[in-house]
């Protein structure tokens, strides 16, 4: 907190800086743009297999308080600038699927859309966090106008996400609150709900040879 209050100078600063360059609007609109291609996907996936492959989609502009706690914590300036060019999940778009295997599904899909340049893909499936996190992560640029605007896809499974809002409520990020045994605690519950996405997958298998 005694941090955080230090920054509210930088923090008036950097909305000053954001709002000059259009920030907010400019990339709430590139993710406007994309949520409808993401939807299509969504639709003929779920089509093809006969059940909705996505439980739900949501989307975030990453804001000034946050922006400027993450620069800081890179040890960077806080300025639009610095944002702009080291942060790569200033938009941010979620997408939480059924089943393990729609995740993969989606996110291959997802990398194939036309104006959406893949620049990283991270793959906490097959290679989970420390914490026990996880997602993958598809990071891509889309041109706008004269602007590169990166985007964040996270792409999910429902219990992959019902383990993260957990765990970004109790630990992530809160320090002084994280106890080694509470971290592994935690990594035991992410590793318990990761079989249980595996055993319901199976299932769903069985229940579809029936
Ligand atoms: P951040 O500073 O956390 O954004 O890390 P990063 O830019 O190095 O990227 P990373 O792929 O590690 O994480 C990006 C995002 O994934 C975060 O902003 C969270 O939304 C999510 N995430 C990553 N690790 C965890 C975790 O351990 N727990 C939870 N709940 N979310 C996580
Ligand atoms: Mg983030």
């Amino acid at each position: 907190m005694v941090k955080e209050a230090g920054c509210e100078e930088e923090v008036k600063r950097l909305k000053k800086e954001l709002k000059e360059y259009g920030f907010k609007q400019l990339y709430s609109e590139v993710i406007r743009d994309m949520i409808p291609e993401i939807n299509e996907i969504g639709g003929r996936l779920s089509k093809k297999y006969g059940r909705p492959v996505m439980d739900n989609i949501s989307w975030r502009v990453k804001s000034p308080e946050s922006i400027a706690k993450k620069l800081l914590r890179k040890g960077k300036t806080v300025s639009a600038e610095n944002a702009l060019e080291t942060l790569n999940d200033l938009a941010g778009i979620r997408i939480v699927c059924s089943f393990q295997d729609d995740v993969f599904r989606m996110s291959r899909a997802i990398q194939k859309i036309p104006g959406f340049t893949v620049v990283k893909v991270k793959n906490y499936i097959i290679k989970p966090k420390a914490s026990g996190y996880r997602s993958i992560h598809i990071i891509g640029e889309v041109l706008y106008g004269e602007e590169t605007v990166r985007i964040e896809v996270q792409v999910r499974s429902v219990a992959m996400n019902y383990w993260a809002i957990l765990d970004h409520q109790l630990c992530y990020k809160n320090d002084n609150k994280e106890s080694e045994k509470l971290r592994k605690e935690l990594r035991d519950c992410a590793i318990a709900i990761a079989n249980i996405d595996k055993q319901f997958l199976k299932l769903r298998r069985q229940i579809e040879r029936i």
